[in-house]
């Protein structure tokens, strides 16, 4: 193996170059430069690279594994010695990523909690993108993205979502976290400082968005989504809404609240941003809801995610945005990086064009149409007077509980019965009690440790320290 170590050496002193090399290798390990268990180049290589005789390396080196320092095994090479303490490790505070370790049934939703990947797929793509890159693959990207994405993006979501537009309105980005961040730079460039969001909805979203100076003002959802009238007395500017499966409650925004949003918009020259987070995630039967940005293309910024219908490290997502605003996304998102990773923007777009993730959708889709058919009837079964709202789609299910279900109590209870739920509280911006919830994402668990988890949640809603 060429491997390659930086080592600095001084020719002209009184030191040896041993004792030089010797020195230098104890001082990175010690300072933490060099970690433990990181292999160390050859004898051979480093005098090469020094250009210093290899007994000189030689001699530095076994001296160092004498003292302790370094390991030299058969066929392994010379590595520093893995017991050492690594040195201390910086937990970044910023995510709150809240993992509970070790519970036997974990429905929280997002996080790690996710189907799995399509491997084969993904490989059979990137391998073709690869193959077939240009040399421009490797240089700087489009700040909107690669044109051979947004060009199967602007007709894939045309043709399964009905979203109207170009390819060159859709922007490519790593995530609708992204999109979100840029979208409230864009707005408050605009002398918009503020943004609509649903209540109940995604904290992480609330909270990112006031990180980006943006303040997020909570506009109420019920069964038929969003407020609207709520929005129109607000005052706002934008809003971002769920119209597919509102986040977190499922229920799909009802036709004459589509209808007020887009007359809102019109009117008031607002801007609506959907989320269309699920994307391909619907096993419900019958059509589903087209895209609400076909409706007012000029209005609406129209954004969708890899992170449910793939994976969330992929880090992609995509805009399509009305033409007005490509120019200040993208001015907004240079002050920041210079694009996106290529090759990843180039097997999605394989994936699009071959027709994969259309299969592998399908495939997921009735996956996860079975184990949500298992907690409906696990719902009807163990916990009753419960309801789960909205279509079958997505990765997580709302469970209204009875009215005299102590939703926290519940919440702690599973915990020490080893399954970990979150309740509907930890997604309301506002205090005070809604009815109490559980929101449970089932996708990725079989359809038995579905039904086991809800028969543990129904034993305890029998028990009176979880009712109100
Ligand atoms: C409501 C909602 N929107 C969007 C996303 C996706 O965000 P990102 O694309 O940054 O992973 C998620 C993922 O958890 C989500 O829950």
């Amino acid at each position: 193996m060429a491997l390659h170590m930086a080592v600095e050496v001084v020719r002209d002193s009184e030191v040896s170059l041993t004792a030089q090399i010797q020195r230098f290798i104890k001082r990175e390990i010690t300072h933490g430069g060099l970690h433990p268990g990181t292999r160390l180049p050859s004898s051979r290589r480093l005098a090469h690279d020094l250009d210093v005789s290899r007994s000189v390396v030689v001699e530095a080196y076994g001296q160092l594994v004498a003292e302790g320092y370094l390991e030299a095994s058969q066929g392994a090479g010379t590595r520093v010695v893995r017991h050492l303490a690594p040195a201390g490790t910086v937990v970044p505070a910023l995510l709150d990523e809240d993992r509970t370790p070790g519970v036997r049934w974990d429905l929280r939703p997002g996080g790690a909690n996710q189907p799995p990947f399509p491997r084969a797929e993904w490989l059979t793509c990137y391998e073709r993108a690869v193959r077939a890159a240009a040399p421009s693959a490797h240089a700087y990207p489009s700040l909107a993205g690669d044109p051979g994405l947004r060009l199967e993006l602007a007709r894939y979501l045309g043709r399964a979502r009905g979203v109207r537009t170009a390819p060159g309105q859709i922007v490519v980005l790593g995530g609708f976290s992204q999109a979100l961040g840029l979208l409230c730079g864009v707005l408050r460039r605009a002398g918009a400082d503020a943004i609509g969001v649903e209540d109940p909805g995604h904290p992480g979203q609330r909270r990112f968005a006031e990180e980006c100076g943006t303040r997020p003002v909570p506009l109420p959802v019920d069964e038929a989504g969003l407020d609207v009238s709520a929005l129109a007395a607000s005052g706002l500017r934008a809003v971002l809404v769920t119209p597919a499966h509102q986040y977190p409650t499922g229920v799909t925004l009802h036709e004459e609240r589509r209808e007020a949003l887009v007359r809102w918009a019109r009117d008031t020259g607002g801007l609506i941003v959907e989320d269309d987070y699920g994307g391909g995630l619907w096993y419900a039967r019958g059509p589903r809801p087209l895209a609400l940005q076909r409706r007012a293309p000029e209005h609406v910024v129209y954004a969708g995610t890899a992170s449910k219908c793939l994976a969330p490290g992929l880090r992609l997502g995509w805009l399509a945005a009305p033409g007005d605003l490509v120019g200040p996304l993208l001015r907004e998102r240079a002050r920041y990086d210079l694009g996106g990773e290529t090759l990843t923007q180039l097997a999605f777009a394989e994936l699009l064009r071959s027709g994969l993730l259309d299969r592998h959708l399908r495939r997921l889709n009735t996956q996860v149409r079975s184990r949500r058919e298992a907690l409906d009837e696990a719902v009807r079964r163990h916990l009753p007077g419960a309801r789960v709202l909205g279509p079958a789609a997505g990765l997580h299910a709302w469970v209204r509980l009875p009215r005299h279900t102590d939703e926290a109590a519940l919440v702690a209870a599973a915990l020490r019965r080893s399954v970990a739920v979150r309740g509907g509280a930890a997604f309301r911006a506002r205090p005070g009690p809604g009815a109490p919830a559980l929101v449970l994402g089932h996708a990725h668990l079989p359809r038995s440790g579905v039904t086991e988890a809800i028969r543990v949640l129904g034993e305890l809603t029998g028990d009176p320290n979880t009712r109100r």
